[in-house]
């Protein structure tokens, strides 16, 4: 049986992305996946509970233990070797990541961002697109480096602002798509299809795909 990949996923929240991962391995979309750890930095996630209730460990790791900056991303570290994570996932995870984290999984390491980067980096970024009057917005999955939401980019999803969106309606109809493209890029990864040459993520082909792959998932329709 081929190895596969063991899956860490950093969340600080509702975790409905981490649960569009978890479904997707539970419907064989990924079956070179397993989820081994979900560790949160908010007791009270509900995405630590999304976790249990799929038997996957479910750690919180207190950040008002950590005496210095970079004591945190540290402790991460630890847990994620300690269940031998091969790729972490950052879904909804509020917290900077630092060097420790990032060097340690370079192109190892995705994060799934509300916007079209690099339009809109950082927070409230459906409504930055509205306020700027974008007719388009979208979501991103990128690889992490050192910078916020700067990363090498591997897939993204259109999504149109309509007219009247408000910040909640335009972030609803962004996260379907990143509920297809976040699973889409793990499996990519899951297949040793992504390989990173300086800003560019070039996705080998597969015989599947027919030899033109759907960079795209949200025009597949
Ligand atoms: C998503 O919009 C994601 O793009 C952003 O934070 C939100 C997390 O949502 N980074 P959820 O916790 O996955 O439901």
């Amino acid at each position: 049986m081929v190895k596969k990949i063991r899956v860490g996923v950093l969340a600080s929240g509702r975790g409905s992305n981490l649960q569009a991962i978890i479904d997707a391995v539970d419907s064989g979309m990924l079956k070179g996946v397993e989820i081994v750890v979900v560790l949160s930095d908010k007791a009270d996630a509900y995405a630590l509970e999304r976790a249990k209730k799929h038997g996957i460990q479910a750690v919180f790791v207190d950040p008002g233990k950590m005496r210095r900056r970079g004591d945190y991303d540290i402790e991460l570290l630890k847990n994620l070797r300690q269940y031998k994570v091969d790729l972490v996932l950052l879904a909804g995870y509020m917290r900077i990541v630092g060097p420790v984290l990032v060097e340690a999984f370079e192109n190892k390491m995705m994060n799934i961002h509300p916007s079209l980067l690099p339009s809109f980096p950082g927070l409230h970024v459906q409504k930055k697109a509205i306020d700027y009057g974008a007719r388009f917005s979208g979501c991103t999955v990128h690889f992490v480096n050192g910078g916020v939401d700067t990363g090498p980019i591997i897939i993204q999803a259109v999504v149109p602002v309509m007219p009247g969106d408000d910040e909640d309606k335009l972030a609803a109809r962004i996260l379907k798509q990143e509920h297809k493209i976040y699973p889409e890029a793990v499996r990519l990864f899951a297949e040793g299809r992504l390989k990173v040459i300086g800003r560019e993520v070039e996705i080998k082909k597969h015989e599947s795909d027919g030899g033109s792959f759907m960079i795209n998932p949200s025009l597949k329709a």
